[in-house]
């Protein structure tokens, strides 16, 4: 009856609106907290050490923006930490600038996602830190693609601030999804719109282990597109575009900070990863295409890339149609598993046609991290198969919406392209899954699967633990006694890992 309740113009509404992305299991839940032991069907291996941290946007207030996208809420990262069997759950907000500001205001201070001119005040730094947490040097790096990270202190989860890399943070910009070099240890990272919205310069920069900036190239795009997600081999990085495109004066004049563009190539910058200028980069292009996150790429002994990712044709962020409004029905936007072959010093700058590796509906797509950078047999990835029996009745009521379902967890033998697919249950769909290798010499995918996985029966979030040698069912589920809404990304830390880097 939440319509028949007025909300003053002076007084903040404190109900969220009735649009599906804050509905049902989607509803914020805001809580922060701990819950020790979490209660456990099944057995935890007791080889499992460590800790999965992951971040959802859980916007604190309710917005003043209409249609607000899920994307656009605060950062709140959970732990998970496993040991002897046992798990102990915290949740705590990062206190951003916008975070700290609207607490103090009582009330939704930040406009449209992106877009600083529909603000109410005026920020330094208008990021939620919603979209990654990354685990380097000793802390933990809350990311999003719009600013630096925040740094937070991996126990407790409280805000460390804002990271400048002791001020060699060279751009604006930071991007959600560095890549850890599994041999060198080295952060390799980059920044798109790095010096300010619209911008078409891009800022890549490597990171040693011990937190020193070893390279610095700053280049410039072909367009003013969105670069989520990129990939790094020994040699090499690739800048993938998605055709999403920013223009300053749709911002200024309050639109949207993304409009869909199907005129405009899929572009891959091809850049070399050591002692490189800017003029250096080549830009391949392919049919107009959505890059979804990469899987991971690697030089093949002939000198050529090799690089996997999920690809669609159509625009998986329906929510920002093109110029004439346009958008695709979320439920015909479905992702192959594809493989770019090609040769990096290639004059012909048309990338070649991609194989299919799957062409089941994938996304969020992790690897063997062991093996990043190098040739990887074996990629792990949320799916939907509607035939595996999801009773889509049931859930439809209490999904909520603005992000695509997915309802198993698949893997993928890259060289048999034998599809595994683990199913968690007719009232569930899982989140995205991280992977935990039974020991540090263990072979390739060797190990066990972990995702969050929402339960719609119980109305509560479920952590699933699967070994991969044994798809059938759950080795564990840890239960928690609260719903967490529908997350991006995140990272399993081994406790082994976690002290060799505090040492350091
Ligand atoms: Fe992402």
């Amino acid at each position: 009856m939440a319509g028949h309740f007025r909300t003053s113009p002076e007084q903040a509404s404190q109900l969220f609106p009735a649009y599906p992305q804050f509905s049902g299991f989607m509803k914020p839940c805001r809580f922060e907290g701990e819950i020790q032991n979490l209660e456990v069907q099944g057995t935890i291996p007791p080889e499992i050490d460590g800790t999965f941290y992951r971040v959802m946007p859980d916007p604190q207030f309710v917005p003043f923006i209409e249609n607000d996208p899920w994307f656009n809420g605060d950062g709140n990262v959970s732990s998970f930490r496993i040991k002897d069997g046992r798990c102990c759950f915290k949740q705590r907000f990062v206190r951003t600038e916008k975070f700290v500001r609207e607490r103090a205001a009582q009330k939704a201070l930040l406009g449209k996602y992106r877009n600083k001119y529909t603000d109410a005040v005026s920020f330094k730094i208008r990021t939620t830190a919603n979209t990654n947490v990354v685990y380097f040097n000793g802390r933990l790096l809350a990311c999003k693609e719009d600013a630096p990270p925040y740094a937070l202190d991996p126990e407790t989860l409280d805000t460390i601030g804002l990271e400048d890399f002791d001020g060699q943070l060279p751009s604006l910009t930071f991007t959600a999804h560095p890549k850890l070099d599994a041999k060198t240890k080295e952060l390799v990272c980059f920044g798109y719109e790095a010096k300010g919205d619209g911008t078409r310069d891009v800022c890549y920069y490597c990171i040693s282990p011990d937190g020193k900036f070893t390279e610095t190239v700053w280049l410039v795009a072909p367009v003013a597109g969105m670069i989520h997600d990129f990939a790094v081999t020994d040699n090499w990085i690739l800048f993938p575009i998605i055709p999403q495109i920013c223009d300053i004066d749709r911002l200024k004049q309050g639109g949207e900070h993304w409009q869909w563009d199907s005129s405009v190539p899929f572009y891959l910058g091809v850049l070399p990863r050591r002692g490189a200028r800017g003029e250096d980069v080549k830009w391949f292009k392919a049919p107009n295409a959505f890059p979804g996150h990469t899987v991971n790429a690697y030089e093949e002994e002939s000198g050529k890339i090799v690089f996997d990712l999920p690809l669609t044709d159509k625009n998986v962020f329906f929510w920002w149609p093109d110029a004439d409004g346009n958008a695709p029905n979320p439920e015909s936007i479905k992702a192959k598993l594809v493989r770019y072959t090609f040769d990096p010093c290639s004059s012909d700058l048309d990338l070649p046609p991609f194989t299919v590796l799957s062409t089941e509906d994938c996304e969020f797509p992790r690897i063997d991290d062991r093996f990043s950078m190098k040739p990887h047999s074996h990629s792990f990835f949320d799916l939907m198969d509607p035939k595996l029996g999801t009773d889509f009745p049931a859930i439809a009521p209490v999904m909520g919406g603005g992000h695509a379902p997915y309802n198993a967890l698949g893997a993928l033998n890259h060289q048999t392209l034998e599809l595994q697919k683990y199913f968690p249950g007719p009232t569930h769909l899982v989140q995205e899954p991280v992977f935990i290798p039974k020991a540090k010499d263990a072979p390739e995918g060797d190990g066990w699967l972990m995702a969050l996985v929402n339960n719609y029966a119980t109305m509560s979030s479920e952590l699933h633990i699967v070994d991969t040698t044994d798809f059938s069912r759950a080795q564990a589920i840890i239960l928690l006694p609260i719903r967490l809404r529908a997350g991006l990304h995140g990272n399993w830390i081994d406790s082994e890992d976690m002290k060799v880097a505090n040492e350091s």
